[in-house]
């Protein structure tokens, strides 16, 4: 029995907490805190009675210590942290300082620069060791699924990985012109970087958007794939030996690709602050405030995801080509708990993660990306928690 300190209350937050209290024999007690009160006590009134006894609290977990004074009245076993990626750092912090393991779905990235890098957070690898707290990175599920399935296909289906594509489609229609799935600043930040990709032990860089090609998805039928950077190919080339090809596809309508030109064209996507009426504003926060919330779009996002790993390579002296992927439908996510599907298959395994490092399943001092761990576990547990998986030789 244990009490988790859910940081963060968007989209993903709700989903992580209603997913904590449907497994009560593990989180006896969770508390979901952030900047903004209401938007705890909203999550909270949402979710069903269960024997999980559920609290709120503010938190600014921009500051170490006002997470350290939570953690300190609260004593938690594990703390998740799903608000922003600004929040990595000083959420690790409190957490060595108070002796508190540590997971999250997002890796860290300076609020002034774009550009997000596993290196701010590895380099607390021997000070988590040595307090004997293990900080899980990356447990959404792109990155989280997509390493687990990667680790699982290497252990299990393969001998040799040469070649990897994370491919994630989202057929899901909400009706509105143009909004983001999960948080638009991140979000937006990520999709108009440059697109990279790791070759030969080589990193490759092209512009936003600029390589593309069709797939064709199960039950989705064909779309539109683009090059993406994505943070998991980081990891993987470091923990995946052997590996040759890594990249990130991901689909965008056309009306999605012409809203976010225009943004772009104009400098709404721009984190450069400019003067507005004596005041200085960035532009990319200004677009955040007039699209929708995207923990309010799971009313009305009706289609599926799909997000998978084509996987090229060895066995048994013989070349294999394998894809392993979940399909996840908005509805069915919606009526579940109240979300949409990139939420629930951001919180699902962030749950799932934080359940098997308190059950000691998945627990080892020192800083971890899901694919280090064993994989089979967990793949066991997205059966049971609302993710099938499947998988078909190609
Ligand atoms: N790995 C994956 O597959 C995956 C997929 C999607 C999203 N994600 C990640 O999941 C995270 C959450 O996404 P989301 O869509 O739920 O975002 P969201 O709806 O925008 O929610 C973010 C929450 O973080 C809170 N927050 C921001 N700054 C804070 C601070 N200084 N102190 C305390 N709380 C703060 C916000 O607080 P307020 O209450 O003040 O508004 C908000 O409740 C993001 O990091 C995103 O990158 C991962």
């Amino acid at each position: 029995m244990a009490k988790a300190l859910i940081i963060g209350a968007g989209g993903v937050s709700n989903v992580v907490a209603h997913k904590c209290c449907q497994a009560s024999e593990v989180f006896s007690e969770i508390c979901i805190a952030s900047r903004n009160m209401n938007k705890c006590e909203h999550i909270k009134n949402q979710i069903p009675d269960t024997s999980t006894q559920i609290s709120v609290a503010q938190v600014n977990a921009d500051d170490p210590s006002h997470v350290i004074d939570l953690i300190t009245r609260f004593q938690p076993n594990v703390v998740i942290n799903v608000a922003l990626p600004y929040q990595d750092l000083p959420i690790m912090d409190a957490c060595l300082e108070t002796g508190v393991d540590y997971l999250d779905t997002a890796n860290y990235e300076p609020r002034d620069t774009p550009k997000f890098e596993y290196k701010w957070q590895w380099v607390y690898h021997e000070k988590f060791k040595q307090k004997g707290i293990m900080a899980l990175l990356g447990c959404g599920f792109d990155p989280g699924v997509t390493n687990v399935f990667c680790a699982y296909a290497n252990k299990y289906e393969f001998d040799e990985i040469h070649t990897i594509d994370i491919i994630d489609a989202n057929a899901g229609d909400h009706g509105y012109h143009f909004a983001t799935n999960f948080n638009t600043e991140i979000n937006l930040r990520e999709i108009t970087a440059k697109g990279r990709y790791f070759d030969n032990g080589i990193w490759h860089e092209v512009d936003a958007l600029s390589v593309h090609k069709p797939f064709d998805f199960p039950v989705i039928g064909p779309r539109e794939i683009y090059l993406i950077y994505h943070e998991e190919l980081e990891s993987l080339a470091k923990h995946l030996k052997g590996i040759k090809t890594l990249r990130f596809w991901m689909t965008f309508s056309e009306k999605y690709l012409t809203h976010l030109k225009v943004l772009e064209n104009v400098g709404m996507t721009s984190i450069v602050p400019v003067d507005f009426q004596g005041q200085k504003i960035v532009p990319l926060h200004f677009l955040q405030a007039l699209l929708p919330d995207p923990a309010s779009l799971g009313a009305r996002t009706k289609g599926k995801t799909c997000i998978g790993c084509v996987i090229q390579g060895i066995q048994n002296g013989k070349p294999k080509q394998y894809y392993i992927y979940n399909i996840c439908d908005h509805e069915a996510c919606y009526a579940e708990v109240k979300s949409q599907a990139i939420s629930y298959t951001t919180g699902v395994p962030a749950m799932i993660g934080a359940m098997l490092m308190l059950q000691g399943v998945w627990k080892r001092p020192g800083v971890f990306n899901v694919e280090e761990l064993e994989p089979k576990v967990f793949m066991d547990k997205l059966n049971i928690y609302g993710l099938p998986w499947q998988s078909m030789i190609l």
